[in-house]
């Protein structure tokens, strides 16, 4: 008897202290998983947490293979999280402006939600004004992923679209791998086939603040952007299908500049786009060779990102859509233009425009795409 109170005490005592010790946190950022543990459309929800060797830190969800928090150093050693986002599942179900989501199936806009593709015309929904974006109402940002970790960097996506889906023809096969190498970098491989012909667009959609998230702006970050030209738009952000050069034009980020200081210039597709919100036609000798996209460099944290891809074209843009009201992870409402994106991608309305590279993916071909962001310090 006295044995078996004795052994009863001491697992008392055990369970205690195992329930008042601080439990260790699962991952930098200060995300709780279990915040993301929700069935959406019948699957499975969760975040997993991705490191590397020199301590970045990345988690990310299936619903919608968003990126939810990017750890990442400063010249002091000094760890921020650069990206906007949500520390709960039900705030991304409620807000849309895609924060570190993979988009799909057709990055940016499509002119009155419609194309045409082999005589046939397919009818896409309009979800912004007018015009189709970022593949439409329920597009791969609000879809449940099928997602498997590889390892402790590596985590792999799946995602079938069904025929008809968003109103693009064919069963779509989408296949993303997102890593985190020792080399500090962030790097997707995209691949994707379709059993019928269609068009595709994908693209990535995180939002960076190289200051760390929750601050003011980006206006004061230096970029520069790799493009002699870019593609004008209407007030709607349609493409008018030209290609104009950047040179002498407050567009020009071919040498390195600070993105605020010709912001407010008269010049009017920065009056169309309410600020930096372009797509930019990249310097790139043959098609699908990978090249220097992009660079930010924040000189107050020394932190410092290049964008690299074999795309032809990265879309700028500034956050001139977030307006305050929207209350992120550490319960900061984000600031007008206080984010960038930089999504490397084709061309948006290029199944309208048939000078634009083309986004038509047939039976039988595998469309590819890498986009790599690299992080350092200066
Ligand atoms: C893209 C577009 C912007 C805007 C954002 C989402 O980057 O270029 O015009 O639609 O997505 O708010």
């Amino acid at each position: 008897m006295k044995t078996l109170f004795k052994t009863a005490f001491i697992l008392t005592a055990i369970a205690l202290i195992h329930s008042c010790a601080p439990k260790a946190p699962a991952n930098k950022a200060g995300i709780d998983p279990q915040a993301f543990n929700k069935v959406i459309d019948g699957k499975q929800v969760s975040l997993v947490t991705l490191t590397n060797k020199n301590g970045l830190e990345m988690t990310v969800t299936n619903y919608g293979a968003k990126v939810v928090s990017l750890m990442v150093p400063d010249k002091n050693g000094e760890m921020a999280d650069i990206v906007l986002g949500f520390n709960n599942i039900d705030d991304y179900q409620k807000f849309k402006p895609y924060f570190g989501a993979a988009i799909g199936r057709y990055g940016n806009r499509i002119a009155n939600g419609e194309f045409t593709l082999n005589g046939e015309v397919y009818h896409l929904a309009k979800n912004d004004g007018n015009n189709h974006l970022h593949g439409g109402i329920k597009g791969f940002n609000a879809v449940v992923w099928d997602m498997k970790k590889v390892d402790d960097h590596t985590v792999k996506f799946t995602y079938v679209s069904k025929d008809g889906e968003e109103g693009y023809p064919g069963e779509l096969t989408v296949h993303m791998t997102y890593q985190l190498t020792d080399d500090n970098e962030f790097k997707i491989n995209y691949e994707a086939t379709t059993d019928k012909p269609t068009v595709l667009n994908l693209t990535h959609h995180s939002y960076f603040n190289l200051h760390g998230e929750g601050t003011e702006t980006i206006n004061d970050l230096v970029l520069y952007i790799n493009a002699d030209n870019f593609t004008p738009t209407d007030s709607g952000l349609i493409p008018t299908g030209e290609i104009i050069p950047v040179a002498g034009t407050p567009m020009d980020f071919t040498t390195p500049t600070e993105i605020g200081q010709r912001i407010d210039a008269d010049y009017e597709p920065l009056i169309l786009g309410h600020g930096y919100d372009h797509n930019y036609v990249l310097n790139q000798e043959e098609p699908k060779t990978m090249v220097l996209a992009a660079t930010v460099y924040d000189p107050a944290s020394g932190r410092y990102m290049e964008v690299h891809t074999d795309e032809p074209a990265i879309q700028f843009y500034g956050g001139n859509f977030l307006d305050g009201t929207v209350v992120g992870k550490s319960g900061i409402a984000y600031p007008y233009r206080s984010a960038l994106c930089l999504e490397t991608q084709h061309y948006p309305d290029s199944p309208n425009k048939p000078n634009f590279p083309s986004t038509v993916l047939n039976p039988g071909e595998t469309y590819t795409h890498t986009c790599i962001y690299k992080f350092d310090v200066k």
